[in-house]
C-alpha cells in the first residue's frame, strides 16, 4: 500500500475472555427441517465470537434421538471446515427425527460451548415408503378436454384412537392441492406442490398435523386445481394438459401412537369426490369462485357425502417423488391500497403503490349471486387499467357472493397475478381501502443481502431489483409473473443468478431448478429455452440461454461454497459443452443456427427484439468459450484432471477461433458494439497482449459516444460496468449507472418504476406503453447490474468459494459518496461500508469468523490489487485523506 497516505487503522479489540458460540446449524440448503429428502445431509454451522482473526481448529458433532438419547458422536476432529461438512454418522432413515449439536475450538485453543440442539426430520425416501395411491375423481372426463371444470373436492373420514403422539401428512398432486383437516387448512404453503419437470421430479410436502387431529372421528379434505400440470401454459394459445389430462391426489397421513405403532390414512379408491366452489382456475387467467356452491363441513367428520361419487387410482411413477430442496411458496407480505380512484371511464381502480406478485383478499357484504370481478395489471394508460402487456393472460378473479348478510372474505386458491393496479367491478357501495389487501407471495427464502448508497435513485433501482426477484422466484426462476409466459427462461436466470445469490439464500431453490434443467436436457445435451420445458417443437440450442447449464452451477459454487452442486450437475454441464463442440465449426466457432443474441438491445425496434448491434454468432462463440472454460475449472475442482485439461484446451481453442474471426490485433472487434467488447473483456477472450488495452479503449469510447446511454441487451448489460472497471474506466461505469435519460438503468426509476422492466423503455417517456410484445414491467434480467453494485460500489465479493476469503475493494465514483454492502455469507454476516466526508474516507468492514479478507483501499495506489492487506475476522476500519477522482471525462464528451 502506498505510504503517502496516513492511514488510521483500527481493529476492534476482542473482549477479554472472548465468547465463542454457534448460532445456527443448517442441513444442506434446507430452510425447512421437517421432512428433508437427504439421509446424509451436510452440516453448516455459523460461529459468533468477539475474538479477532478467529479461525476454527477443530469441531465435534453429536447426534441424539428425539428421546434425548445420544446415538453417535464424532471425535474432536481437527478441521477448519464449517460449511457443508460431510455427514459424519450412519445415514438417517425415512421418518427419522434427530437432534444435532456441535461445538468448535479456535486456533487459539479456546473451545465453544455446545450449540443448541437442532432438530431435523427425514421425509419419505423411497417408493416403498408410500402406501398411498394417486387417485383421480371418476367424474372428471376421460378426454383431454380443455374446457374448464370445477376444482374437485376429495374427502375421507377416519377414526383416531386416544394417545396419539404425532401426525404427519405427506401430500402431493398432479395439479395443485389445498388440504384441510377437520375444517382447518393444513399448513401455510400456497400453490403446492409447485412446478417441476413432473414426469421426472414431483415434489411432495410434509406437514406436522398433530394439532389438527382429535380423538374419535376425523376427516381430511383436499381440493385440486389445474395449475401447471393441466392448465394452459405458454404464450399465444399455449398448450393444455402439458403433463397429463387427469388431476390426481397423493396423500398419506401417518398417525403415531404412544406405543410406537403408526396408522395410515392414505389416498385410495375409498375416497369420495364432488365438485367444489372454484368453478374455473388457471395460472394465467385467474379464478372464478362461487360461494353459493360451498359445501359446509365437507372436510370435517359427519358430513353427509352420500351424493358424492368415487375416485379411481391413477398410474404414476413413484420414483419421481422428492422432498423439496427449496423453500415453499408462502404469503409473505400484505399491502393496502395507496389510492382508490375512479378512472375516466368510471371504473374503480386500486393502486398498491408497488408492482407485486400474488393476489387480492377482499372482505365484502352483499347479496347472493352478486359478482365481484377483479382485473389486474401492472400499469395504467390514460388513467385506465392497461392489459395489453398481459397478452393472452386474462388475470381476472371473480367472486360470487353467497349472501345472507354476513361479511365474506375471498382469496383465489390456484392462480397468481403480477400487478400494481386492480380494477374492481360489482362492488355495492363505496369500496374502502380496508376492504382489500394485496397478498405478496413468493418462495420463502431467507433474505441475505442488502445494499445502500448516497444516491437515492440507485437505492430505488436496487429496491426494484429485490422486488423483481421476489416476483419471479415463485417456485422456479421465471422471466415474468404477469403475462402468458411465467416460464423458467434459462437466459434470464443465467445473467441474474449472481445478484440473486447475494440478495437471498437461493441455493436450495436453484439447486432444485437445476435438477429440472438436467432432467429436461435432450439426450445430446441441448438445454431447452425454458425449464421445465413445455415449448412445442424440437429442442434447439441458444447461446447465453443454454449456458445456464454451466454458469448457474458455477455461480452457486462461488457464492455458496458448494462443490456438491458441481458434482451433481457435472454431467449436465458436460452434455451442454460437448454438444456445442459437436456443432461448432472446424475453426471452433459456433456460427450456425438460431440465436437470441443480445436480446432487447435498446437499438432493436419494438417488433424485433433480437435485432441487436452485436452479431449473435459472436455472442455464441464467446459463450461457448466461457462455458468450456468454466467446465474445465469445475473438472479441476472435482478432481478430474484429464477432463479439466480437455475442456480448458477446448476453451483456449475457442478463444483462438474467436480472435481469428472477430478481433483485430489491436483489439477492435468486428461487431463494433459495447456488448461485443464487454464479452471479450469479461470472458477473457483476448489472447494477444495489446488487444485488451485496445478493446478497453474502444469500449469506453463507444460508451462516451453514446452519451452514457445504455447500449446493451440481456447479454451485455450484466457485463458492461465490470468490463469498464477492468480497464480502469471506473468513471464511465459510474456515468452509465447514474444516467437518468432513456435508455438507462435510472430512466425507469424516474418514471415511477417499482420493479425492473423487461425492456429499457417498457414505458415510453410520454407515459404510453411501448408497442412491442416484450413489455413486461417485472423482468429481473436487466437488474443483473446489482451484482456490480454489491461487489464494486459496495466493495464486497467472494475471493474464494463461499466467501471463505472475501475481496474487499470498494470503488467510490460519480456522485456516490457513501455505500454499504451487507451479506449473510455461509460463514456469517459480512459488511463493507465507506463514506467520504471533508476530504477523508472511512472504510469499515465486518469479517465473519473463520474467514479472512483481502482488502484494497480506494485511493491508496493499490487499486491494482497487487498488494491487498489480508485481515482476519472481526471489525476493522481505516480513515485517511482522500480526493475523489474527477467525475467523467472532459466536456467534449459530456451530454
Ligand atoms: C421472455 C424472456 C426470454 C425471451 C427469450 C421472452 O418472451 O420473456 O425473458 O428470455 O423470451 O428471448
Amino acid at each position: 500500500m502506498s505510504q503517502q497516505f496516513e492511514i488510521n487503522q483500527q481493529t476492534k479489540p476482542g473482549a477479554q475472555a472472548s465468547e465463542i458460540s454457534i448460532t445456527d446449524i443448517t442441513f444442506e440448503h434446507y430452510r425447512e427441517l421437517l421432512g428433508i429428502g437427504e439421509v446424509r445431509p451436510r452440516l453448516t454451522w455459523i460461529v459468533r465470537t468477539t475474538a479477532n482473526a478467529w479461525q476454527q481448529a477443530s469441531y465435534q458433532v453429536e447426534l441424539y434421538g428425539p428421546d434425548g438419547q445420544l446415538l453417535e458422536q464424532t471425535d474432536r476432529l481437527d478441521s477448519s471446515q464449517s460449511v457443508l461438512v460431510d455427514w459424519p454418522f450412519a445415514p438417517l432413515s425415512a421418518r427419522q427425527q434427530a437432534d444435532v449439536r456441535a461445538r468448535v475450538a479456535g486456533t487459539d485453543g479456546r473451545p465453544s460451548e455446545w450449540s443448541q440442539f437442532c432438530r431435523v426430520e427425514v421425509g419419505l425416501i423411497t417408493p416403498n415408503d408410500w402406501t398411498a395411491k394417486f387417485v383421480t375423481p371418476d367424474s372428471l372426463g376421460d378426454d383431454d378436454s380443455v374446457q374448464p371444470v370445477p376444482a374437485p373436492l376429495l374427502r375421507k373420514e377416519f377414526e383416531v384412537r386416544s394417545s396419539f403422539t404425532q401426525a404427519r401428512l405427506y401430500i402431493s398432486a398432479l395439479g395443485l392441492y389445498e388440504a384441510q383437516l377437520n375444517g382447518d387448512l393444513v399448513g401455510d404453503h400456497v400453490l403446492s406442490p409447485g412446478w417441476t419437470s413432473y414426469r421426472n421430479r414431483l415434489r411432495y410436502q410434509i406437514f406436522d398435523v398433530t394439532n389438527l387431529l382429535r380423538q374419535g372421528p376425523n376427516a381430511i379434505g383436499v381440493m385440486l386445481g389445474d395449475g401447471w400440470f393441466k392448465g394452459r401454459l405458454g404464450f399465444g394459445e399455449g398448450i393444455h394438459n402439458a403433463y397429463g389430462d387427469r388431476l390426481g391426489l397423493l396423500a398419506q397421513l401417518e398417525i403415531t401412537y404412544h406405543d410406537g405403532t403408526i396408522e395410515r390414512v392414505v389416498s385410495d379408491e375409498s375416497w369420495k369426490t364432488a365438485a367444489g366452489p372454484v368453478l374455473e382456475n388457471s395460472i394465467y387467467d385467474g379464478e372464478t369462485y362461487d360461494a353459493r356452491l360451498e359445501r359446509d363441513g365437507w372436510s370435517a367428520a359427519g358430513y353427509n357425502d352420500q351424493n358424492w361419487t368415487g375416485v379411481r387410482s391413477l398410474e404414476w411413477d413413484f420414483t419421481t417423488l422428492e422432498a423439496p430442496v427449496g423453500p415453499p411458496v408462502r404469503r409473505i407480505q400484505e399491502i393496502s391500497p395507496v389510492s382508490i380512484t375512479i378512472s375516466p371511464s368510471g371504473r374503480t381502480i386500486l393502486d398498491f403503490g408497488q408492482n407485486l406478485v400474488g393476489w387480492l383478499r377482499i372482505s365484502v357484504k352483499g347479496e347472493a349471486g352478486q359478482t365481484i370481478t377483479i382485473r389486474h395489471a401492472e400499469v395504467l394508460q390514460d388513467g385506465e387499467l392497461y392489459t395489453r402487456p398481459l397478452r393472452y393472460a386474462k388475470a381476472t378473479d371473480r367472486f360470487i357472493l353467497r349472501g345472507g348478510g354476513g361479511e365474506e372474505t375471498f382469496e383465489p386458491h390456484f392462480t397468481y397475478h403480477g400487478f400494481r393496479y386492480a380494477e374492481v367491478d360489482g362492488w355495492s357501495g363505496q369500496l374502502q381501502s380496508c376492504d382489500v389487501t394485496a397478498i405478496v407471495c413468493h418462495s420463502d427464502m431467507e433474505r441475505t443481502g442488502w445494499f445502500e448508497c448516497s444516491n437515492p435513485l440507485i437505492n430505488k433501482l436496487h429496491e426494484n431489483v429485490v422486488w423483481s426477484m421476489r416476483g419471479n422466484f415463485l417456485g422456479l426462476p421465471t422471466d415474468c409473473p404477469q403475462r402468458d409466459e411465467r416460464l423458467g427462461w434459462t437466459g434470464d436466470i443465467q445473467v441474474f443468478s449472481p445478484t440473486a445469490s447475494y440478495l437471498y439464500d437461493c441455493a436450495g431453490f436453484l439447486t432444485s431448478w437445476l435438477a429440472d434443467l438436467a432432467a429436461d436436457q435432450s439426450e445430446d445435451g441441448i438445454v431447452p429455452f425454458v425449464v421445465p420445458n413445455i415449448l412445442e417443437g424440437p429442442v434447439i440450442p441458444a447461446a447465453a440461454w443454454g449456458d445456464a447449464a454451466v454458469i448457474v452451477p458455477w455461480v452457486l459454487y462461488q457464492r455458496f461454497g458448494d462443490s456438491g452442486i458441481l458434482a451433481t450437475q457435472y454431467e449436465s454441464m458436460r452434455g451442454w459443452v460437448d454438444h456445442l463442440a459437436s456443432i461448432s465449426s472446424q475453426k471452433h466457432l459456433w456460427d450456425e443456427g438460431f440465436q437470441f443474441g443480445d436480446w432487447l438491445d435498446p437499438a432493436a425496434p419494438p417488433e424485433d427484439p433480437a435485432a441487436a448491434r452485436t452479431d449473435p454468432r459472436l455472442v455464441a462463440t464467446a459463450y461457448f468459450a466461457r462455458s468450456a472454460e468454466l467446465l474445465g475449472q469445475a473438472a479441476t475442482v472435482l478432481g478430474k484432471p484429464e477432463e479439466a485439461d480437455h475442456y480448458l484446451k477446448l476453451a483456449s481453442q475457442v478463444r483462438e477461433g474467436f480472435n481469428n474471426e472477430y478481433v483485430t490485433p489491436n483489439g477492435r472487434i468486428i461487431s463494433d458494439a459495447t456488448t461485443a467488447y464487454s464479452l471479450a473483456l469479461e470472458f477473457d477472450l483476448l489472447t494477444r497482449p495489446d488487444q485488451r488495452q485496445g478493446a478497453g479503449k474502444r469500449l469506453a469510447e463507444l460508451v462516451r459516444e453514446s452519451g452514457y446511454l445504455i447500449s446493451t441487451g440481456f447479454v451485455g448489460t450484466p457485463l458492461i460496468c465490470d468490463a469498464l472497471c477492468s480497464v480502469g474506466e471506473y468513471q464511465a461505469a459510474f456515468r452509465l449507472i447514474t444516467n437518468k435519460e432513456n435508455p438507462s438503468w435510472l430512466y425507469p426509476v424516474t418514471m415511477d418504476a417499482t420493479t425492473i422492466w423487461e425492456r429499457w423503455d417498457s414505458m415510453l417517456p410520454d407515459g404510453r406503453v411501448n408497442p412491442g410484445e416484450m413489455t413486461s414491467f417485472n423482468h429481473y434480467a436487466l437488474g443483473a447490474v446489482s451484482d456490480w453494485l454489491h461487489r464494486v460500489v459496495g466493495g464486497m465479493a467472494p475471493a474464494e468459494p463461499g466467501y471463505r476469503r472475501l475481496k474487499i475493494q470498494p470503488v467510490p465514483g460519480g456522485d456516490i459518496f457513501s455505500a454499504v454492502a451487507r451479506h449473510r455469507t455461509p460463514y456469517g454476516m459480512a459488511e463493507c461500508s465507506w463514506k467520504i466526508e471533508e476530504g477523508q474516507i472511512e472504510v469499515k468492514v465486518e469479517i465473519p469468523p473463520n474467514t479472512t479478507a483481502l482488502v484494497t483501499l480506494p485511493g491508496t495506489g493499490s487499486q491494482d490489487e497487487d498488494k491487498p492487506l489480508e485481515v482476519g475476522s472481526g471489525t476493522h476500519s481505516w480513515k485517511y485523506s482522500y480526493r475523489a477522482p474527477k467525475a467523467g471525462p472532459g466536456p467534449a464528451f459530456a451530454r
